[in-house]
């Protein structure tokens, strides 16, 4: 099938190589020419496992080519896919000038003859709806006959490739039967259930997903704040928890909270559109409160142990968001460094991969080094943001002599406290108490 994707993030880049590699002559839009230039060379431009090879081997292949012109990919196209980003605005909303001037544009280059425009990024209910009136305003001619189909993604960052090849579900929504046929054809190699339903259910069951893993993840690290209240063990705790199956163990990790691109725009987009409707939506906001407190409760603990009077220096692993992942979006290291910055002290920093994210974010107002030895060398205490699989099997004999003095703060639970005290150092955690 020919289709187009306009966009190339996490979602529009992932979707656009996967239906290549199916097979698919893919055309992928963008605006920036140098990012044009680059895809088109077999650079991804964001770092996921996998992705710079399944790109490249479909550039290749000539099943996938990158441009900054409508015209002719969407009057060759039978599927247009919209996925361009929608942050979020300054009173909570989803910002959709994106789409909306993509899909304007989109609607005066159509065919004559049918095609499908559908939407990939995350939009609050109503959006299809709204789009396919812009839609009908904007064609100039009665035989460009078109159909809207709201088409979610659940794709997670580090994962994508693998997610969007054998998701649990494609959900499909749409009022036109024959856009849905074409649709499951389309989707007809990747795995997972289907869910057809209609435009406005299409659109939540996405919102809906999002807020209720950001709603188990806050509820984990609300019990992880009873369990260091208690003495109780909040992985002990939450592992029993979730082994009802009626639970699930999944999304009960405790933490310094959850990041990114998707859960704190989603839950807070979800907020802003209960408001508009008149509902009561508390639930929704104590769990992006839990969230905040996370992060400060860590960042409090670590200054009350070494205090703000005399200039310390700080050692710090993991930046991006989550492990396997160089975006920093909303990433809780974040929020922990401007704290410890705040109070006086120095970080020296080390990310596997989000590195160039801050140093565009911090500048020179903290140290940047290329290795985990080197952040630690002569520092006061080690802080953990991020699980990157790197840090659980480091030596932590050689991590001991290079601190200055044996003391780690991990935000993400890498280590098991008793192995921490046989190493001598005095090691916190979440929701677990400290072995000293
Ligand atoms: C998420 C959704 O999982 C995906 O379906 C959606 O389409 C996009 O948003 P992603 O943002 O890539 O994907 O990351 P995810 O793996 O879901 O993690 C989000 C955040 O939650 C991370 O900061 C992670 O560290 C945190 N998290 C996750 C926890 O703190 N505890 C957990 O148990 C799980």
């Amino acid at each position: 099938m020919r289709i187009t994707i306009v966009g190339h993030g996490y979602v529009g880049l992932v979707t656009a190589s996967v239906f290549a590699d199916f097979g698919n002559e893919v055309t992928v839009i963008g605006r920036t020419p140098e990012k044009i230039r680059r895809l088109n060379a077999g650079d991804p431009l964001i770092y996921e496992p996998g992705l710079e090879e399944l790109l490249q081997r479909n550039l290749e292949a000539k099943r996938i080519h990158f441009t900054l012109k409508y015209d002719p990919a969407i009057k060759n196209s039978e599927v247009i896919f919209v996925a361009v980003g929608t942050p979020t605005s300054a009173d909570g909303a989803a910002d959709l000038s994106q789409v909306r001037t993509v899909v304007r544009e989109v609607a005066t280059h159509l065919k004559h003859g049918y095609s499908i425009v559908a939407i990939k990024s995350t939009v609050p209910v109503g959006t299809n709806a709204e789009m396919k009136q812009l839609i009908a305003k904007t064609i100039s001619s009665k035989n460009q006959k078109f159909d809207i189909v709201s088409c979610p993604e659940f794709l997670r960052e580090g994962t994508a490739i693998n997610d969007t090849k054998h998701p649990d579900r494609v959900v499909l929504g749409s009022n036109s039967k024959s856009a849905i046929e074409k649709m499951l054809e389309l989707h007809q190699p990747i795995g997972g259930e289907r869910v057809i339903t209609d435009l406005p259910s299409a659109e939540l069951i996405k919102y809906a997903s999002n807020s209720l893993l950001a709603t188990k993840i806050s509820f984990a690290n609300l019990i992880a704040f009873y369990c260091e209240a208690t003495g109780a063990n909040a992985p002990q705790v939450l592992k029993a928890v979730g082994l009802d199956k009626r639970i699930g163990n999944s999304f009960l990790q405790v933490g310094i909270g959850y990041g990114g691109a998707c859960f704190p725009k989603d839950v807070k987009a979800l907020i802003h559109s209960g408001k508009l409707l008149g509902l009561d939506n508390q639930l929704l906001q104590e769990v992006e409160h839990i969230n905040q407190v996370a992060k400060e409760r860590f960042s409090r603990s670590i200054l009350e142990k070494i205090g703000s009077k005399v200039k310390k220096k700080i050692a710090v692993w993991g930046i991006s968001f989550k492990p396997n992942t160089d975006d920093t979006r909303e990433a809780p290291a974040f929020a922990v460094i401007e704290k410890l910055v705040t109070a006086g002290h120095a970080v020296t920093a080390y990310d596997p991969a989000a590195m160039e994210h801050a140093k565009t974010k911090f500048g020179n107002k903290i140290a940047l080094v290329s290795d985990p030895y080197a952040a630690v060398a002569k520092a006061d205490v080690l802080v953990i943001n991020t699980e990157w699989n790197e840090f659980r099997q480091i030596d932590l004999e050689r991590v001991k002599q290079l601190l200055k003095t044996p003391l780690i703060f991990d935000g993400r639970n890498v280590y098991s406290p008793e192995k921490m005290k046989r190493l001598g150092f005095e090691y916190h955690s979440i929701g677990r108490k400290t072995v000293q």
